[in-house]
């Protein structure tokens, strides 16, 4: 084991009832309506959990999605309450004696009713969308331009949602789907708020020397009847950073994330993708955790280390 990982955080533990853990982030119920999302240091790729943490992935998700909201007063409403340490135990006493095993990498937050769509909005044609496009010149099963190569920009960003699938792949399904599912009033709403929070973080990212390739939102029902922006937002996990100075359109992009996990297990050939996964040397781990403090500091200016949460109050 590297150094690092002494503090690294597989599997969360906080005295509060468990109600889900995800690929990444464990979720307590903290009641009166609220949830804690705890983030671990998981790594997932190709939907298959590694055995090793990334050192400071979960704080990095964290805080860099308490950033990215903070600035996106005005653009949407969201569910965070807090996501500072002293805030959080002062509103849920009972986390007071645990706080060394969640502060930096929790968010309270509203609990709501998440909507089964992921919305993903794309700016540049990658990933699946491209691998789509390759075989049916279709995005989304919505014809594209002719004659576009892999990572061009798009004329206009296009809205790709994907069916939340509860497990296996996410599927691409068309904005006619989105209309069947949720009523054209809620689809519209849903593309139109997408639209704006991804502009906003292109054009926030593009000062930094970053472009916004694409990136995925999940909204969710408050109680109250507000639909609010859910989850982790504008993160390495959920989008894809690309350094603007080495984007060169026709091939594949660096991207900063957990591209080196994903490098190393594309070259085992003898993997199928399926689990068990191999495990991670400690070089590539110690990459990928360069890779998400770099994202940090490229995108608000600031180590992660110096970084002082926002406060929503
Ligand atoms: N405010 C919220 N209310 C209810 N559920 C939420 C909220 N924010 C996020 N979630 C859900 O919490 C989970 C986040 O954990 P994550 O590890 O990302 O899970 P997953 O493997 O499903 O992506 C997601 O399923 C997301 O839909
Ligand atoms: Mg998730």
């Amino acid at each position: 084991m590297s150094e690092s990982d002494a503090t690294a955080v597989l599997d969360t533990q906080v005295p509060l009832p468990l109600i889900y853990r995800g690929k990444v982030r464990d979720i307590y119920e903290v009641g009166d309506g609220r949830l804690l999302m705890v983030a671990s240091d998981r790594v997932s790729a190709f939907d298959v959990i590694l055995r090793q943490p990334i050192p400071r992935k979960g704080e990095v998700l964290t805080q860099l999605t308490a950033w990215w909201l903070d600035s996106l007063h005005g653009v949407t409403e969201h569910h965070l309450l807090s996501c500072d340490a002293d805030e959080i135990v002062d509103q849920v006493p009972a986390l007071r004696e645990s706080r060394e095993a969640w502060a930096r990498r929790s968010m309270l937050v509203h609990r709501t009713e998440p909507v089964l769509v992921e919305c993903v909005v794309r700016g540049y044609i990658s990933g699946s969308a491209w691998k789509e496009y390759r075989s049916s010149g279709t995005l989304a099963g919505e014809p594209l331009p002719e004659g576009l190569v892999e990572s061009q920009q798009l004329a206009t960003p296009i809205f790709s949602p994907a069916t939340k699938a509860q497990t296996g792949h996410d599927e691409n399904i068309p904005f006619s789907e989105v209309v069947n599912l949720l009523g054209s009033e809620e689809a519209n709403r849903l593309r139109e708020l997408s639209f704006a929070v991804y502009e906003h973080g292109a054009t926030i990212a593009k000062e930094h020397g970053i472009v916004l390739a694409d990136t995925k939102f999940e909204f969710g029902h408050h109680p109250d009847g507000r639909l609010l922006l859910i989850d982790e937002v504008l993160t390495p996990d959920s989008s894809r950073f690309w350094p603007a100075d080495l984007y060169e359109p026709g091939q594949a992009q660096t991207s900063l994330d957990k591209q080196p996990v994903r490098d190393f297990l594309d070259r085992l050939t003898e993997w199928d993708k399926s689990p068990p996964p191999p495990d991670l040397p400690d070089e590539v781990v110690r990459e990928t955790t360069d890779r998400y403090l770099e994202i940090f500091r490229r995108l608000t200016g600031t180590e992660l280390d110096d970084f002082q949460p926002p406060r929503f109050g």
